[in-house]
Protein backbone atom coordinates (compact mmCIF):
# COMPACT_ATOMS: atom_id res chain seq x y z
CA UNK A 1 0.00 0.00 0.00
CA UNK A 2 1.30 3.23 -1.11
CA UNK A 3 0.76 5.92 1.72
CA UNK A 4 0.47 9.69 1.37
CA UNK A 5 3.93 11.24 3.40
CA UNK A 6 4.71 14.21 4.96
CA UNK A 7 5.69 16.91 2.78
CA UNK A 8 8.37 17.98 4.81
CA UNK A 9 10.59 16.87 8.74
CA UNK A 10 8.88 19.85 10.14
CA UNK A 11 5.33 19.16 8.73
CA UNK A 12 6.00 16.12 11.07
CA UNK A 13 7.44 17.54 14.09
CA UNK A 14 4.97 20.13 13.99
CA UNK A 15 1.95 18.16 13.92
CA UNK A 16 3.13 15.15 15.78
CA UNK A 17 4.20 18.09 18.57
CA UNK A 18 0.86 19.80 16.92
CA UNK A 19 -1.28 16.46 18.79
CA UNK A 20 0.61 16.05 21.34
CA UNK A 21 0.34 20.05 22.39
CA UNK A 22 -3.25 21.20 23.30
CA UNK A 23 -5.73 21.70 26.10
CA UNK A 24 -3.24 19.16 27.93
CA UNK A 25 -0.54 21.85 27.92
CA UNK A 26 -2.35 25.16 28.47
CA UNK A 27 -5.49 23.87 30.47
CA UNK A 28 -4.92 20.95 32.23
CA UNK A 29 -1.42 21.51 32.64
CA UNK A 30 -1.78 24.90 35.05
CA UNK A 31 -5.39 23.43 36.78
CA UNK A 32 -3.02 20.58 37.40
CA UNK A 33 -0.26 22.38 38.65
CA UNK A 34 -2.00 24.75 41.08
CA UNK A 35 -4.08 21.71 42.37
CA UNK A 36 -1.64 19.39 42.93
CA UNK A 37 0.56 22.04 45.12
CA UNK A 38 2.68 23.69 42.52
CA UNK A 39 6.55 23.06 41.58
CA UNK A 40 6.65 19.32 43.03
CA UNK A 41 3.66 18.31 40.83
CA UNK A 42 5.77 20.16 38.34
CA UNK A 43 8.94 18.15 39.12
CA UNK A 44 6.75 14.49 39.24
CA UNK A 45 5.56 15.40 35.70
CA UNK A 46 8.77 15.74 34.43
CA UNK A 47 10.06 12.66 34.96
CA UNK A 48 7.04 10.96 34.29
CA UNK A 49 7.90 12.45 30.39
CA UNK A 50 11.42 11.02 30.73
CA UNK A 51 10.79 7.95 32.42
CA UNK A 52 7.64 6.52 30.69
CA UNK A 53 6.44 9.42 27.54
CA UNK A 54 9.34 8.95 26.05
CA UNK A 55 9.80 5.64 26.16
CA UNK A 56 6.41 5.16 25.03
CA UNK A 57 6.15 6.78 21.94
CA UNK A 58 9.23 5.67 20.52
CA UNK A 59 7.40 2.17 20.68
CA UNK A 60 4.12 3.91 19.64
CA UNK A 61 6.20 5.75 16.68
CA UNK A 62 8.25 2.21 15.58
CA UNK A 63 4.92 0.20 15.27
CA UNK A 64 3.93 2.88 13.26
CA UNK A 65 6.07 3.18 10.79
CA UNK A 66 7.49 -0.67 10.72
CA UNK A 67 3.72 -1.39 10.01
CA UNK A 68 3.08 1.76 7.63
CA UNK A 69 -0.62 1.28 9.34
CA UNK A 70 -3.03 2.59 11.59
CA UNK A 71 -4.11 1.11 14.68
CA UNK A 72 -6.59 -0.09 13.10
CA UNK A 73 -4.48 -2.90 11.18
CA UNK A 74 -0.93 -2.17 12.34
CA UNK A 75 -0.91 -4.75 14.89
CA UNK A 76 -2.22 -7.30 12.37
CA UNK A 77 0.92 -6.41 10.66
CA UNK A 78 3.46 -7.13 12.86
CA UNK A 79 2.07 -9.84 14.98
CA UNK A 80 2.87 -13.39 15.24
CA UNK A 81 0.40 -15.75 14.18
CA UNK A 82 -2.05 -16.95 16.72
CA UNK A 83 -1.09 -13.86 18.85
CA UNK A 84 -4.38 -11.63 19.61
CA UNK A 85 -2.64 -7.69 19.42
CA UNK A 86 -5.23 -7.09 16.64
CA UNK A 87 -7.77 -6.38 19.06
CA UNK A 88 -4.96 -3.14 20.76
CA UNK A 89 -7.41 -1.63 17.64
CA UNK A 90 -10.68 -1.47 19.77
CA UNK A 91 -8.86 -0.12 22.82
CA UNK A 92 -7.00 2.43 20.99
CA UNK A 93 -9.88 3.70 18.36
CA UNK A 94 -12.28 3.66 21.70
CA UNK A 95 -9.69 5.57 23.19
CA UNK A 96 -9.70 8.46 20.38
CA UNK A 97 -13.37 8.95 20.47
CA UNK A 98 -13.60 9.28 24.39
CA UNK A 99 -11.00 11.72 24.07
CA UNK A 100 -12.39 13.37 21.42
CA UNK A 101 -16.32 13.51 23.77
CA UNK A 102 -15.11 16.21 26.00
CA UNK A 103 -12.44 17.63 24.49
CA UNK A 104 -14.69 19.09 21.77
CA UNK A 105 -16.18 20.56 24.12
CA UNK A 106 -13.75 22.30 25.51
CA UNK A 107 -12.71 23.55 22.47
CA UNK A 108 -15.97 24.75 22.06
CA UNK A 109 -15.65 27.38 25.44
CA UNK A 110 -12.29 28.24 23.82
CA UNK A 111 -14.17 30.00 20.98
CA UNK A 112 -17.36 31.10 22.90
CA UNK A 113 -14.93 32.73 25.15
CA UNK A 114 -12.77 34.40 22.05
CA UNK A 115 -16.16 35.41 20.73
CA UNK A 116 -16.11 37.42 24.39
CA UNK A 117 -12.78 39.21 24.10
CA UNK A 118 -13.60 39.63 20.23
CA UNK A 119 -16.89 41.59 20.96
CA UNK A 120 -15.67 42.87 24.33
CA UNK A 121 -18.80 41.74 26.28
CA UNK A 122 -16.95 40.05 28.72
CA UNK A 123 -14.77 43.13 29.91
CA UNK A 124 -16.84 44.96 32.52
CA UNK A 125 -17.13 41.91 34.30
CA UNK A 126 -14.98 41.47 37.63
CA UNK A 127 -14.30 38.30 40.00
CA UNK A 128 -17.81 36.40 40.93
CA UNK A 129 -19.48 37.82 38.01
CA UNK A 130 -16.81 36.17 36.03
CA UNK A 131 -17.76 33.08 37.78
CA UNK A 132 -21.64 33.27 37.40
CA UNK A 133 -20.51 34.01 33.52
CA UNK A 134 -18.81 30.98 33.07
CA UNK A 135 -21.48 28.80 34.70
CA UNK A 136 -24.08 30.50 32.54
CA UNK A 137 -22.14 29.54 29.42
CA UNK A 138 -21.60 26.05 29.83
CA UNK A 139 -25.25 25.23 31.07
CA UNK A 140 -26.31 27.34 27.84
CA UNK A 141 -27.37 24.69 25.95
CA UNK A 142 -28.20 25.63 22.58
CA UNK A 143 -24.98 27.50 22.48
CA UNK A 144 -22.52 24.77 23.51
CA UNK A 145 -24.11 22.81 21.06
CA UNK A 146 -23.58 24.85 18.37
CA UNK A 147 -19.75 25.63 19.77
CA UNK A 148 -18.93 21.82 20.43
CA UNK A 149 -20.34 21.39 16.72
CA UNK A 150 -18.51 24.04 15.02
CA UNK A 151 -15.48 22.30 16.07
CA UNK A 152 -16.55 19.19 14.93
CA UNK A 153 -17.43 20.33 11.34
CA UNK A 154 -14.45 22.61 11.34
CA UNK A 155 -11.81 19.55 12.10
CA UNK A 156 -13.21 16.99 9.98
CA UNK A 157 -13.79 19.56 7.20
CA UNK A 158 -9.58 20.04 7.62
CA UNK A 159 -9.48 16.16 7.48
CA UNK A 160 -11.39 15.91 4.43
CA UNK A 161 -9.07 17.70 2.32
CA UNK A 162 -6.23 15.00 2.97
CA UNK A 163 -3.16 14.70 5.00
CA UNK A 164 -0.98 17.15 3.09
CA UNK A 165 -3.20 19.18 1.73
CA UNK A 166 -5.05 19.94 4.85
CA UNK A 167 -3.77 18.28 8.07
CA UNK A 168 0.05 19.25 7.26
CA UNK A 169 -0.56 22.46 5.66
CA UNK A 170 -2.81 24.09 7.72
CA UNK A 171 -1.33 22.61 11.54
CA UNK A 172 2.27 23.80 10.44
CA UNK A 173 0.82 27.58 10.74
CA UNK A 174 -1.17 26.79 13.81
CA UNK A 175 1.61 25.88 15.61
CA UNK A 176 4.07 28.29 14.62
CA UNK A 177 1.09 30.73 15.11
CA UNK A 178 1.02 29.47 18.49
CA UNK A 179 4.94 29.40 19.75
CA UNK A 180 5.30 32.83 18.73
CA UNK A 181 2.20 34.20 20.86
CA UNK A 182 3.17 31.93 24.23
CA UNK A 183 6.81 33.32 24.23
CA UNK A 184 5.23 37.00 23.83
CA UNK A 185 2.42 36.44 26.49
CA UNK A 186 5.07 34.42 28.96
CA UNK A 187 7.44 37.19 28.63
CA UNK A 188 4.60 39.82 29.40
CA UNK A 189 3.24 37.88 32.64
CA UNK A 190 6.93 37.86 34.14
CA UNK A 191 7.23 41.61 34.26
CA UNK A 192 4.21 41.63 36.24
CA UNK A 193 4.45 43.27 39.90
CA UNK A 194 3.52 40.03 41.53
CA UNK A 195 5.11 37.74 39.27
CA UNK A 196 7.98 36.76 41.63
CA UNK A 197 5.29 35.10 43.90
CA UNK A 198 4.19 33.10 41.46
CA UNK A 199 7.08 32.18 39.99
CA UNK A 200 7.98 30.29 43.79
CA UNK A 201 4.65 28.79 43.85
CA UNK A 202 5.64 27.18 39.88
CA UNK A 203 9.08 26.75 40.44
CA UNK A 204 10.56 25.71 43.66
CA UNK A 205 9.39 22.61 45.26
CA UNK A 206 7.54 22.80 48.64
CA UNK A 207 6.88 19.93 50.83
CA UNK A 208 4.23 21.35 52.66
CA UNK A 209 2.54 21.87 49.41
CA UNK A 210 3.20 18.43 48.23
CA UNK A 211 2.14 16.83 51.44
CA UNK A 212 -1.20 18.84 51.82
CA UNK A 213 -2.14 17.76 48.49
CA UNK A 214 -1.43 13.93 48.70
CA UNK A 215 1.59 12.28 48.13
CA UNK A 216 -0.17 9.46 45.97
CA UNK A 217 -2.89 11.97 44.82
CA UNK A 218 -0.14 14.02 43.25
CA UNK A 219 1.77 11.62 41.66
CA UNK A 220 -1.12 9.88 40.12
CA UNK A 221 -2.36 12.89 39.11
CA UNK A 222 1.36 13.56 37.43
CA UNK A 223 1.39 10.34 35.67
CA UNK A 224 -2.63 11.04 34.39
CA UNK A 225 -0.73 14.63 32.80
CA UNK A 226 2.25 12.91 31.70
CA UNK A 227 0.48 10.62 29.15
CA UNK A 228 -3.07 13.16 28.55
CA UNK A 229 -0.28 15.49 27.64
CA UNK A 230 1.46 13.48 24.92
CA UNK A 231 -1.82 11.37 23.79
CA UNK A 232 0.30 8.48 23.53
CA UNK A 233 -1.18 4.73 24.03
CA UNK A 234 -4.02 4.84 21.62
CA UNK A 235 -2.21 4.89 18.53
CA UNK A 236 -2.60 8.73 18.04
CA UNK A 237 1.05 9.03 17.57
CA UNK A 238 1.39 6.21 15.96
CA UNK A 239 -0.07 7.28 12.67
CA UNK A 240 2.33 9.62 12.43
CA UNK A 241 4.87 6.96 12.52
CA UNK A 242 3.46 5.46 9.72
CA UNK A 243 3.48 9.05 7.61
CA UNK A 244 7.24 9.23 8.03
CA UNK A 245 9.98 8.10 5.96
CA UNK A 246 13.40 5.63 7.35
CA UNK A 247 15.74 8.64 7.32
CA UNK A 248 16.06 9.61 11.09
CA UNK A 249 16.13 7.48 14.22
CA UNK A 250 12.89 7.67 15.90
CA UNK A 251 14.01 8.51 19.76
CA UNK A 252 15.68 11.79 18.18
CA UNK A 253 12.02 12.37 16.95
CA UNK A 254 10.21 11.54 20.25
CA UNK A 255 12.46 13.59 22.23
CA UNK A 256 11.75 16.72 20.40
CA UNK A 257 7.70 15.76 20.13
CA UNK A 258 8.37 15.74 24.09
CA UNK A 259 10.42 19.14 24.48
CA UNK A 260 8.47 20.75 22.44
CA UNK A 261 5.53 19.48 24.38
CA UNK A 262 6.75 20.28 27.88
CA UNK A 263 8.33 23.93 26.30
CA UNK A 264 4.59 25.02 25.20
CA UNK A 265 3.51 23.27 29.07
CA UNK A 266 6.01 24.87 31.25
CA UNK A 267 5.62 28.37 29.45
CA UNK A 268 1.75 28.25 29.90
CA UNK A 269 2.54 27.90 33.41
CA UNK A 270 4.68 30.91 33.17
CA UNK A 271 1.66 32.81 31.91
CA UNK A 272 -0.52 31.88 33.95
CA UNK A 273 0.98 32.25 38.11
CA UNK A 274 2.66 35.00 37.50
CA UNK A 275 -0.58 36.36 36.36
CA UNK A 276 -3.08 34.48 39.23
CA UNK A 277 -0.63 35.78 41.90
CA UNK A 278 -0.52 39.26 40.38
CA UNK A 279 -4.65 39.49 40.52
CA UNK A 280 -5.77 37.32 41.90
CA UNK A 281 -3.95 36.38 45.59
CA UNK A 282 -2.47 33.21 44.46
CA UNK A 283 -4.34 30.09 42.99
CA UNK A 284 -7.60 30.18 44.28
CA UNK A 285 -9.79 28.39 41.65
CA UNK A 286 -11.32 24.79 42.46
CA UNK A 287 -8.33 23.41 40.56
CA UNK A 288 -8.39 19.49 41.05
CA UNK A 289 -11.04 18.73 38.27
CA UNK A 290 -10.95 18.93 34.29
CA UNK A 291 -14.30 20.83 34.78
CA UNK A 292 -12.74 23.87 36.82
CA UNK A 293 -12.97 26.84 35.67
CA UNK A 294 -10.17 28.05 36.52
CA UNK A 295 -9.51 29.80 32.79
CA UNK A 296 -12.45 31.11 32.24
CA UNK A 297 -12.88 32.82 35.68
CA UNK A 298 -9.24 33.14 36.97
CA UNK A 299 -7.75 34.33 33.58
CA UNK A 300 -10.27 36.11 32.67
CA UNK A 301 -10.25 38.56 35.81
CA UNK A 302 -7.09 38.98 34.87
CA UNK A 303 -7.09 40.22 31.57
CA UNK A 304 -10.04 42.47 32.28
CA UNK A 305 -8.04 43.94 35.18
CA UNK A 306 -4.95 45.02 32.96
CA UNK A 307 -4.03 47.66 30.87
CA UNK A 308 -4.86 46.26 26.84
CA UNK A 309 -6.23 43.43 28.52
CA UNK A 310 -8.73 42.82 25.74
CA UNK A 311 -6.25 42.31 23.25
CA UNK A 312 -4.07 40.28 25.26
CA UNK A 313 -7.64 38.06 26.02
CA UNK A 314 -8.07 37.79 22.16
CA UNK A 315 -4.47 36.55 21.43
CA UNK A 316 -4.89 34.17 24.53
CA UNK A 317 -8.03 32.86 23.36
CA UNK A 318 -6.77 32.81 19.59
CA UNK A 319 -3.94 30.63 20.59
CA UNK A 320 -5.62 28.05 22.89
CA UNK A 321 -7.90 27.47 19.74
CA UNK A 322 -4.91 26.98 17.81
CA UNK A 323 -3.70 24.62 20.27
CA UNK A 324 -7.03 22.46 20.63
CA UNK A 325 -7.75 22.67 17.01
CA UNK A 326 -4.59 20.79 16.47
CA UNK A 327 -4.96 18.00 18.48
CA UNK A 328 -8.59 17.82 17.67
CA UNK A 329 -7.13 17.39 13.74
CA UNK A 330 -4.63 14.93 14.79
CA UNK A 331 -7.11 12.88 16.56
CA UNK A 332 -9.49 13.04 14.13
CA UNK A 333 -7.12 12.09 11.28
CA UNK A 334 -5.87 8.96 13.45
CA UNK A 335 -10.02 8.15 13.36
CA UNK A 336 -10.32 8.52 9.28
CA UNK A 337 -7.53 6.68 8.57
CA UNK A 338 -8.82 3.26 11.27
CA UNK A 339 -11.76 3.77 8.72
CA UNK A 340 -9.56 3.84 5.56
CA UNK A 341 -8.07 1.05 6.40
CA UNK A 342 -11.28 -0.48 7.53
CA UNK A 343 -13.91 0.64 4.96
CA UNK A 344 -13.64 1.01 1.14
CA UNK A 345 -15.20 4.60 1.65
CA UNK A 346 -13.49 7.81 0.47
CA UNK A 347 -12.40 10.49 2.70
CA UNK A 348 -15.39 12.63 2.21
CA UNK A 349 -17.97 10.13 3.23
CA UNK A 350 -15.86 9.00 6.08
CA UNK A 351 -15.90 12.40 7.60
CA UNK A 352 -19.46 12.99 6.90
CA UNK A 353 -20.49 9.94 9.31
CA UNK A 354 -18.03 10.83 11.92
CA UNK A 355 -19.67 13.82 12.07
CA UNK A 356 -22.90 12.85 12.85
CA UNK A 357 -21.15 9.98 15.34
CA UNK A 358 -18.90 12.29 17.22
CA UNK A 359 -21.88 14.88 17.38
CA UNK A 360 -23.87 11.95 19.32
CA UNK A 361 -20.94 11.21 21.61
CA UNK A 362 -20.10 14.43 22.53
CA UNK A 363 -23.39 14.78 24.24
CA UNK A 364 -23.30 13.29 27.24
CA UNK A 365 -20.54 15.80 28.47
CA UNK A 366 -22.16 18.75 27.06
CA UNK A 367 -25.51 17.20 28.85
CA UNK A 368 -23.41 16.54 31.86
CA UNK A 369 -23.58 20.16 32.71
CA UNK A 370 -27.17 20.95 32.48
CA UNK A 371 -29.83 18.06 32.07
CA UNK A 372 -27.25 15.37 33.39
CA UNK A 373 -25.54 17.78 35.90
CA UNK A 374 -26.54 14.96 38.72
CA UNK A 375 -25.03 12.03 37.09
CA UNK A 376 -21.10 11.77 38.96
CA UNK A 377 -18.98 9.56 40.78
CA UNK A 378 -17.72 11.67 43.91
CA UNK A 379 -17.02 15.10 42.56
CA UNK A 380 -16.43 14.19 38.95
CA UNK A 381 -19.09 14.84 36.86
CA UNK A 382 -19.36 13.33 32.93
CA UNK A 383 -16.87 15.02 32.13
CA UNK A 384 -14.21 14.40 34.61
CA UNK A 385 -15.47 10.55 34.51
CA UNK A 386 -14.88 10.50 30.48
CA UNK A 387 -11.19 12.62 31.96
CA UNK A 388 -10.42 10.02 34.39
CA UNK A 389 -11.21 6.65 32.12
CA UNK A 390 -8.77 7.93 29.12
CA UNK A 391 -6.07 9.80 31.19
CA UNK A 392 -5.74 7.71 34.30
CA UNK A 393 -6.57 4.19 32.45
CA UNK A 394 -6.61 4.12 28.43
CA UNK A 395 -3.45 5.98 27.91
CA UNK A 396 -1.13 4.44 30.51
CA UNK A 397 -2.48 0.79 29.97
CA UNK A 398 -2.41 1.41 26.33
CA UNK A 399 0.86 2.42 26.74
CA UNK A 400 1.86 -0.09 28.88
CA UNK A 401 0.89 -2.47 25.79
CA UNK A 402 2.98 -0.89 23.24
CA UNK A 403 5.86 -0.90 25.19
CA UNK A 404 4.91 -4.74 26.38
CA UNK A 405 4.41 -5.47 22.41
CA UNK A 406 7.91 -3.86 21.80
CA UNK A 407 9.74 -5.45 24.11
CA UNK A 408 8.68 -9.24 24.60
CA UNK A 409 10.53 -11.48 22.05
CA UNK A 410 7.87 -14.39 21.79
CA UNK A 411 4.60 -12.32 23.55
CA UNK A 412 4.62 -9.25 21.46
CA UNK A 413 6.66 -8.43 17.98
CA UNK A 414 9.42 -8.37 20.03
CA UNK A 415 12.96 -6.30 21.09
CA UNK A 416 15.22 -6.92 18.10
CA UNK A 417 12.34 -6.16 15.44
CA UNK A 418 11.61 -2.72 18.15
CA UNK A 419 15.79 -1.69 18.58
CA UNK A 420 15.85 -2.28 14.60
CA UNK A 421 12.93 0.35 13.43
CA UNK A 422 13.65 2.37 16.13
CA UNK A 423 17.31 2.94 15.02
CA UNK A 424 16.96 2.91 11.57
CA UNK A 425 18.04 5.96 9.73
CA UNK A 426 21.21 7.80 9.70
CA UNK A 427 20.50 10.76 11.50
CA UNK A 428 19.65 11.21 15.48
CA UNK A 429 20.63 9.13 18.79
CA UNK A 430 19.89 5.60 18.71
CA UNK A 431 17.66 3.63 21.33
CA UNK A 432 20.29 2.70 23.36
CA UNK A 433 19.83 -1.13 23.86
CA UNK A 434 21.21 -1.15 27.90
CA UNK A 435 17.60 0.46 28.65
CA UNK A 436 15.87 -2.79 27.82
CA UNK A 437 16.01 -4.26 31.35
CA UNK A 438 14.56 -0.78 32.58
CA UNK A 439 11.66 -0.85 29.42
CA UNK A 440 10.68 -4.36 29.70
CA UNK A 441 10.72 -4.86 33.48
CA UNK A 442 10.58 -1.97 35.94
CA UNK A 443 8.36 0.01 33.36
CA UNK A 444 5.40 -2.04 33.43
CA UNK A 445 5.88 -1.91 37.41
CA UNK A 446 5.50 1.78 37.69
CA UNK A 447 2.80 1.98 35.25
CA UNK A 448 0.79 -0.68 37.07
CA UNK A 449 1.56 0.44 40.54
CA UNK A 450 0.62 4.51 39.66
CA UNK A 451 -2.04 3.18 38.11
CA UNK A 452 -3.53 0.95 41.19
CA UNK A 453 -2.80 4.31 42.96
CA UNK A 454 -4.77 6.10 41.29
CA UNK A 455 -8.02 3.79 41.79
CA UNK A 456 -7.00 4.09 45.63
CA UNK A 457 -7.20 7.64 45.39
CA UNK A 458 -10.67 7.65 43.83
CA UNK A 459 -12.17 5.23 45.85
CA UNK A 460 -10.66 5.68 49.30
CA UNK A 461 -10.85 9.32 49.42
N1 LIG B 1 -2.20 15.59 24.07
C1 LIG B 1 -3.37 16.34 23.93
C2 LIG B 1 -3.31 17.56 24.76
O1 LIG B 1 -2.39 17.74 25.50
C3 LIG B 1 -4.56 15.49 24.27
O2 LIG B 1 -4.16 18.37 24.70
Amino acid sequence: MNREKFGSRLGFILISAGCAIGLGNVYRFPIMTGGYGGAFFVLVYIAFLILLGIPAMTCELAVGRASQRSIASSFEVLEQKGQKWHLMKYLGIGGNYLLMMFYTTISGWMLIYFGKYLTGSIMPLKGDELGALFGATVTNLPLILISTFAVILICFGICSLGLQKGVERITKYMMLALFALMIGLAVYACTLSNAANGLKFYLIPSLENFKNAGVWTVISAAMGQAFFTLSVGIGSIAIFGSYIGKERRLLGETVTIVSLDTLVALMSGLIIFPACFTYNNGVTADAGTVGASFLFTTLSSIFNAMPGGRIVGILFFLFMIFAAFSTVVAVFENIMSFWIELTKLNRRKIAVINIILMMVLSLPCILGFNVLSNVAIGSKGIMDIEDFIISNNLLPLGSLLYVIFCTYNKKGWGWSNFINEANTGEKGPKFPAWVKIYVKYILPVIIIFVWAQGWISLLFK
